[in-house]
């Protein structure tokens, strides 16, 4: 990821927002707001990366520590938030998994103790991708309405590293 990355990375955001279906916001952060991000995470080298086909940005990550976030940590014990996005177009390709790989790689490279997410019940494919990493279900979280207008539900789930 590196800041010039930043107009391609907030389409991918507003695409798949978009959707209405995989997050709770129909619309991305303000870019300024992700840029000001960007700009305090890059030089703390976390773990996020983007994928590329034919020079388009098509997808990223990011494992970003909780108290980096400002998320509560109430174990007392620092943890990584993952969040992840795939482009329609280029999903079911294997590259969420190349991803996912090269940003777990960077959190035991920064020895992170664990790894936690949080995903609708309805989002199999990313349910699917998050257990074949070995993500366990954490628990169920109060029913949402997405912007679509569909009810849902969201879970926790959490990886530990060794
Ligand atoms: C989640 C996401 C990042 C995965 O990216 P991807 O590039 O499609 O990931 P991969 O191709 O590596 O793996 C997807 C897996 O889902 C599976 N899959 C695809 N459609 C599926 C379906 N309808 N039901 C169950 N599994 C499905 C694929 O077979 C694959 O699993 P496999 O490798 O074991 O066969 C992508 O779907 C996405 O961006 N979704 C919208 C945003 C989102 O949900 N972000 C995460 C929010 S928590």
């Amino acid at each position: 990821m590196r800041i010039s990355d930043i107009e391609a990375l907030h389409r991918l955001f507003a695409e798949v927002s978009a959707e209405g279906e995989f997050l709770l916001r129909a619309e991305p952060p303000p870019i300024e707001q992700m840029r000001a991000m960007l700009l305090r995470s890059l030089p703390l080298d976390l773990p996020q990366f983007i994928a590329e086909v034919d020079g388009e940005l098509v997808g990223s990550i990011e494992i970003f520590p909780a108290s980096f976030c400002g998320v509560e940590i109430g174990s007392g014990e620092d943890f990584g938030v993952l969040g992840m996005q795939v482009k329609k177009a280029h999903r079911g390709q294997g590259l969420g998994g190349r991803l996912m790989a090269a940003a777990l790689e960077h959190c035991r490279r920064l020895d992170m103790g664990r790894v936690e997410l949080t995903v609708l019940k309805s989002n199999l494919p990313a349910i699917r991708l998050y257990e074949r990493f070995a993500f366990l279900w954490l628990e169920d979280l109060a029913p949402v309405s997405l912007p679509n207008g569909r009810a849902d539900r969201p879970q926790k789930m959490r990886l530990l590293l060794d």
